[in-house]
């Protein structure tokens, strides 16, 4: 008998296929075989919580209802994140990008932590922009959305571990967190927390957003994701994006193929090139025919 058999929850070769087919057709995340007792220690959670025996009782129960799904994906997902995570992505942010719309006294600016997690990533883009931008005279707005309902709640609630406090730079965390008392957390105060708008969005079905972002931040997601998911998120991305726009990736992620659209600025950060003629001429007709 295979290991996965004598587990404490015994999980078949067709359970693995089941489980995995599934989390791609919802997700887009490619479950290799090499994950596999990653999947095994995420869901054993869910088996023990409801009571089943095997993995197989639990891709039955699956099939038949819809409200574990959510359930399923949240355990499956991969959250890690953190305040300033890739450091260079918010120093181009502010040494770069925001001189940009303060130059062109731009009134209107939209940025997007699609795949947000717990919310640090979105945080940390509303406090370096903060002292930076007048908002009185700009108006300025992060939508943050993941897939998962679960870390949306926390990043929703702006609360974290004191341990990683020293992630934020000294000068932020001083004006813009504060301790919570007889606790070991603080709280992101809520002058940066109104600039942020946090939603449940799943990459691969529609999106209800109109844009244009000036800059989306995708980190950390296209590494669960096969060429093909890549290339049509990317796609929408740029139809989402002003020209010049900004599209901000993972450390360890490459869109380089299915770039065209974009030129490389250097660090995993790509501009948006200027539309063509004949894609605004489609988009047009697009929107015509919407009409
Ligand atoms: C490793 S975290 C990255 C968080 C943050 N962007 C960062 O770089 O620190 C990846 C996030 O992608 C989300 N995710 C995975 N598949 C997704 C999908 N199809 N749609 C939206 N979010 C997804 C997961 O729930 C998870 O929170």
């Amino acid at each position: 008998m295979d290991k996965w058999q004598q587990q404490e929850f015994p999980m078949t070769l067709a359970d693995f296929d089941f489980l995995r087919n599934l989390a791609y057709s919802h997700t887009g995340i490619v479950l290799p075989e090499r994950k596999k007792q990653m999947v095994y220690s995420r869901l054993s959670r869910r088996l023990r919580t409801l009571s089943f025996k095997t993995f197989s009782q639990y891709c039955r129960y699956l099939e038949t209802n819809t409200q574990e799904l959510p359930e399923f994906i949240n355990a499956l997902t991969t959250n890690l994140t953190a305040f300033f995570r890739e450091k260079h992505h918010f120093v181009h942010l502010d040494k770069q990008i925001c001189p940009q719309w303060l130059a062109n006294k731009q009134k209107r600016i939209r940025i997007w932590s699609a795949a947000c997690s717990t919310g640090e990533e979105a945080y940390s883009i509303a406090m370096t922009l903060y002292g930076r931008i007048d908002l009185n005279l700009f108006d300025l707005k992060i939508l943050a959305t993941d897939l998962n309902t679960q870390v949306l709640e926390t990043a929703k609630k702006g609360i974290y571990s004191a341990e990683v406090l020293p992630t934020i730079p000294a000068n932020f965390s001083s004006k813009y967190t504060k301790p919570l008392p007889k606790t070991e957390h603080f709280s992101i105060k809520q002058r940066i927390k109104d600039l942020v708008h946090f939603k449940q969005l799943n990459l691969l079905q529609p999106w209800p957003m109109n844009g244009p972002f000036d800059v989306i931040f995708c980190r950390n997601v296209f590494i669960y994701f096969d060429s093909e998911t890549k290339k049509r998120i990317i796609k929408k991305f740029r139809t989402l994006l002003s020209d010049g726009g900004y599209l901000i990736i993972g450390h360890s992620e490459s869109i380089n193929d299915f770039a065209a659209d974009f030129e490389f600025v250097g660090q995993t950060i790509y501009r948006a090139k200027q539309r063509s003629a004949p894609f605004l001429s489609s988009h047009l007709q697009q929107l015509q025919g919407a009409e």
